[in-house]
């Protein structure tokens, strides 16, 4: 039996590969290597010493996606986590977002139904809080109205899975990441941002390697002790290791109910200036930054309540602050010298 990745030559799906593998799972990616490269399949051999299973596959294609699980009748769970996720181009552009993070996994539903695979692990995001009322916010606190259409996607895609698992066999268990930064130890995977990113972590490694002039500071009147907004940022291979986690609770039958719900983050906020003092700290670097208005739709602090995570998963995310960074600065300086190659 295999484990389905979708978007598995991406950011959170290639690290999850890689901490599948070291778990003994066979691993399936399929991929349209719409935001990422096919190249990764060899960097996680590198790492892991086992290239996965690989087909280039758009998940919106009805007919394509059913043929896929035609022919793949030893899948016995999927890990999904193919979609687009630029919150400002699905401002721009909603119905492409709708399209594809909602066609996908209506498709991908389809199949488990119409095939009887029973485990879905679905990735799934904080920014379905908002900005809570109570911090650290815990999985039951209320739903807010989406920021955006990305945010959107994911609130809707999350009923989806309700719905669909109250009158079918499927089970899914949805995790809502907090801010997922850094790098696998070996800088061999990491993120690929296409063009300018949004995210502050790699926003200042690019800007300390030169690649962008100045970083912007978002904001210095917030509510906060320092003035900047506060998130939770959790390193990519302590998320990668909670889904190693929930897929196997789901084909050991240890789940409480048909759908369940965790938060991945590490419990601890940081502000934006203290991620820019660790990165210095760290790097050796000093970062050119100015402060500058807030971002609209940016909320002023979001940190996660981990006990259910914790407690239930047995999971724990392990790495500090200085790690995340390290791990980011190592892997922009891998990517400085793939370039120059
Ligand atoms: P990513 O863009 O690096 O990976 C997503 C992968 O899915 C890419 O390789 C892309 O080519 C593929 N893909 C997209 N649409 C597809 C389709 N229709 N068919 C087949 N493949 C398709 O993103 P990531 O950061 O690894 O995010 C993974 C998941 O986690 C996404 O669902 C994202 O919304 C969610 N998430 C990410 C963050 C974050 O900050 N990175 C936070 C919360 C939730
Ligand atoms: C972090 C902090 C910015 C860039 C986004 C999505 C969310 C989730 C994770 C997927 C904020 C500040 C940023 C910069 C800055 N993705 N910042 N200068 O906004 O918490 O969440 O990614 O689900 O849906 O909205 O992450 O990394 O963009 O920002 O000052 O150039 O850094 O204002 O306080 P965010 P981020």
């Amino acid at each position: 039996m295999k484990i389905l990745v979708t978007g598995g030559t991406g950011y959170i799906g290639s690290h999850t590969v890689v901490e599948l593998q070291k778990q003994g799972h066979k691993v399936v990616i399929v991929d349209n290597l719409s935001n990422s490269h096919r190249d990764v399949l060899h960097q996680i051999e590198k790492i892991s010493g086992v290239k996965p299973d690989f087909e280039e596959l758009d998940l919106v294609d009805i007919a394509k996606t059913g043929d896929f699980f035609n022919r793949n009748r030893d899948i016995s769970g999927i890990i999904h986590f193919a979609a687009f996720k630029a919150v400002g181009e699905s401002v721009a552009d909603p119905l492409m977002y709708y399209r594809n993070n909602l066609f996908s996994l209506v498709n991908i539903l389809q199949n488990m139904k119409d095939k009887g695979i029973k485990n879905l692990v679905f990735s799934s995001s904080c920014t379905v809080y908002g900005q809570p009322d109570k911090l650290p916010v815990a999985e039951d606190a209320p739903v807010q109205m989406a920021m955006s259409p990305y945010g959107n996607t994911k609130q809707i895609s999350e009923e989806v899975i309700q719905d669909t698992a109250k009158v079918t066999d499927i089970n899914a268990v949805m995790l809502r990441y907090f801010n997922p930064i850094g790098a696998h130890e070996s800088a061999l995977i990491g993120e690929l941002p296409l063009g300018v990113p949004n995210n502050l972590v790699p926003f200042i490694t690019q800007t300390a390697i030169g690649i962008r002039k100045q970083l912007s500071v978002f904001g210095e009147d917030y509510n906060t002790p320092d003035g900047t907004a506060i998130r939770d940022y959790i390193h990519v291979v302590d998320l990668a290791k909670a889904h190693v986690i929930a897929i196997d609770r789901m084909i050991e039958e240890n789940q409480k109910k048909k759908v369940e719900i965790f938060n991945l983050g590490t419990g601890n906020g940081f502000s934006v200036l203290e991620v820019i003092k660790s990165f210095e700290k760290v790097s050796g670097e000093k970062l050119n930054y100015k402060i500058v208005e807030r971002r609209p739709g940016d909320v002023e602090q979001v940190f996660a309540d981990t006990r259910f995570a914790n407690d239930e998963l047995g999971w724990k995310a392990q790495k500090s602050l200085d790690e995340m960074m390290l791990s980011a600065w190592n892997w922009e300086k891998e990517l400085m010298l793939k370039t120059k190659n």
